[in-house]
Parts: structure tokens; C-alpha cells; sequence
């Protein structure tokens, strides 16, 4: 089965990448490198051993990505495409719904041509908006606080309406929960330009010393240590998910929507402790204000995954901080 990876070389895209190959998929792979760099592709190709077809084309350029259907028999897509800055998605809205609805429309229409109608699409936990409890099972009701998360939930109403529209199509849509860490070999992991806006590569960049200290973002939140709690999942797990989801896909019609998390959560401090303890190295922090927009807890109830794609997660925290350590100590 060849699989179309729109968006590959990025921090998730990269690593589900390999997973597909390593699973038996071929793969054909478009990034415009928008956020993410030339040098991905060829480590990817170092991980697996092999060549695979890459396109440097941005997913809105109708005309390009059908050079891409027409040169490849594609059988299925996966959707990683997309801004995600939940912070700047606030300061130019129109920038994120032209860019990541834009894509995806493009992508659908030329996948409905070409007749390809399998695709998996990136969604994410921020569909859930603020949850009243926990953890979130995939029937709970959906609302954003940003444009970043309406996106999203405009593009799985999308994908709702298509398959409505013709029954034929196979879509699953993954609602990844906080994922962190890298590949073992340190070749592929998270490497967002400027000052990182998510936990764990800012963590990174204050035990690196390119950062002095991480900001904690509210220490009086209704949790055990009045830190914010959430399910981080390892890459590499979540990678897995997607081989399981168009595992399900090849072999039936249907729309899906599937959590992808561990259930367990992490506060914040249970990850500057873990990832002090297992690298060895410090990372200084301060107590600040609470982030406008968070929320205190977030975890997955990852039932429904397992029960119906086989889909459970298998590496630890300890592994996580581990690995988000050594990539950025071999990239030094
Ligand atoms: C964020 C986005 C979410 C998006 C996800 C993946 C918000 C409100 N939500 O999730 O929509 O899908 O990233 O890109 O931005 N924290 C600190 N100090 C920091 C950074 C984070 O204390 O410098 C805390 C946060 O308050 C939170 C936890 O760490 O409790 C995780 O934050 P983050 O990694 O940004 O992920 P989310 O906010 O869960």
C-alpha cells in the first residue's frame, strides 16, 4: 500500500514515517519545510535503510500536488499539514484558516479525483476545549478556545460532511493528546523555530543553557501539586497509532475518531523532575502567572484505541525525557 505523507518531514510526520516503513507501507512524502528542514527527509531515509519519493510542495498548490497524484499511485493520505501556534493562530486567524482549511480542501478534492478515499487526519485533544471531567472518551463534547483549535474542528466537520456526502470514503481522525520525546536514533525529534511555546522543548533549551529558566505557568490549579497536568505520549507511540489507523482503514469503509494518549497524567513538575533525574542535568524554573486559555488537567481515556485499532502506548516518561535529551545532545 503506498501511503501519501503531506507534511512528513515534520516533528510527528518524520517519525510516523519511519513506523510506516517499518510496518510495510511505502511511502511517498510532501513537505513544503514551512516548519520543518530539508535534513529530516535524509534522516529518515538514514533510519530506514532506504530511498522513498519526496516532493517539496506546499498541500494549497492544487496544481503541484496533482503532479503528485498523477506521477504516484497513491492509496492512502495522511494529513500532518498545518500551522499549530496556538498563540499565533490568535494573532493572524486568517493566515491559519487559509493555510490549514485551504490544505486539506485541496487535498480532499484531488484525493476524490485521483479516487483515493482513505485518509488520516491530525486532529487533536484542543477539540475538547475545556472538558468538565476526566479523562476524555471520544463522545464528549467538542469546543475551541483559538483559532489553532477551530481549525481543527472545522477540518473534522470537513471530513464528517465529505464522508456523509459518499459513504465510500475510509477517514480516521486522531485526537493526539501532548506528545514529546524522539527517535532512539536522535536523527529525527522537535525542533520548532524561535522560542518554543510547548513544554518540552522549552525544558530542552534551559537544560541546554540556550534558555535561563522555565517560566511553570500557575502552580494553584486544583491538581497534586497545583501544576498543570497533561497526557504526554511518546512520538514514537504516537507514530504507531497511525500504521494501526490505516491498518483499519484498508480493511474497512467508515469515519473514525480515535484519542491518541497513554490515560496517565503528568503535572509539570513530575516532568522537570523526571527530566532532571534521568539526563542527569538541571533545569532552573520559576512559578508565573497561569497561561490565559489553559486548563487544569487534560488526559485521554485510550480505550477505544485499544480496543479497536490495538493501540497501546509502550515507552514511559523516563524514555520520553530521555530521548528528547539525546536528540538535542546529538545535534549539538
Ligand atoms: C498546547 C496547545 C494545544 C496544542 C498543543 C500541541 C495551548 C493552550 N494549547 O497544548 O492546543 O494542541 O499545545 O501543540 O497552548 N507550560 C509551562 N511552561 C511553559 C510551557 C508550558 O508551565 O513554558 C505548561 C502549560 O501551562 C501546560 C503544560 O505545561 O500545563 C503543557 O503545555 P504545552 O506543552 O504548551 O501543551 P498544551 O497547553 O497542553
Amino acid at each position: 500500500m503506498k501511503v501519501l505523507v503531506v507534511g512528513g518531514a515534520g516533528y510527528i510526520g518524520s517519525h510516523t514515517c519511519v513506523d510506516l516503513v517499518e510496518n510495510g507501507y511505502d511511502i511517498v512524502v510532501v513537505d513544503n519545510f514551512s516548519n520543518s528542514k530539508p535534513e529530516a527527509i535524509d534522516h529518515i531515509k538514514e533510519i530506514i535503510g532506504k530511498d522513498f519519493p519526496f516532493y517539496e510542495v506546499d498541500a494549497c498548490d492544487t496544481e503541484a500536488l496533482e503532479e503528485v497524484f498523477k506521477k504516484e499511485k497513491i492509496d492512502a493520505v495522511i494529513h500532518f499539514a498545518g500551522y499549530k501556534a496556538v498563540g499565533e493562530s490568535v494573532q493572524k486567524p486568517l493566515m491559519y484558516y487559509h493555510n490549514n482549511l485551504l490544505s486539506t480542501i485541496v487535498l480532499c478534492e484531488l484525493m476524490d479525483k485521483y479516487d483515493c478515499k482513505k485518509i488520516v487526519f491530525s486532529s487533536s485533544a484542543t477539540v475538547y476545549g475545556k472538558p468538565d471531567h476526566l479523562p476524555i472518551t471520544e463522545d464528549f463534547p467538542l469546543s475551541t478556545t483559538n483559532p489553532y483549535g477551530t481549525t481543527k474542528l472545522m477540518i473534522e466537520q470537513i471530513l464528517k460532511d465529505l464522508y456523509t456526502s459518499d459513504p465510500t470514503w475510509s477517514i480516521c481522525v486522531l485526537r493526539y493528546f501532548n506528545p514529546i520525546g524522539a527517535h532512539e536514533s536522535g536523527l529525527i525529534g522537535e525542533d520548532p523555530n524561535g522560542i518554543p511555546n510547548n513544554l518540552m522543548p522549552y525544558i530542552v533549551k534551559v537544560a541546554n543553557k540556550e534558555l535561563k529558566e522555565l517560566g511553570v505557568f500557575g502552580d494553584d490549579y486544583d491538581t497534586p501539586d497545583g501544576t498543570g497536568v497533561r497526557d504526554y505520549i511518546h512520538v514514537c507511540d504516537l507514530a504507531h497509532g497511525h500504521s494501526l489507523a490505516l491498518n483499519k482503514l484498508e480493511k474497512e469503509e467508515g469515519i473514525y475518531y480515535y484519542n491518541l494518549g497513554t490515560g496517565n497524567g503528568y503535572s509539570v513538575l513530575d516532568i522537570v523532575n523526571a527530566f532532571q533525574t534521568v539526563n542527569g542535568v538541571d533545569v532552573p524554573y520559576v512559578i508565573k502567572d497561569r497561561r490565559p486559555g489553559d486548563i487544569a488537567a487534560c488526559y485521554a481515556d485510550p480505550t477505544k484505541a485499544y480496543e479497536e485499532l490495538g493501540f497501546k502506548a509502550q515507552y514511559t516518561l523516563d524514555d520520553m525525557c530521555k530521548s528528547a535529551w539525546n536528540y538535542v545532545t546529538k545535534n549539538k
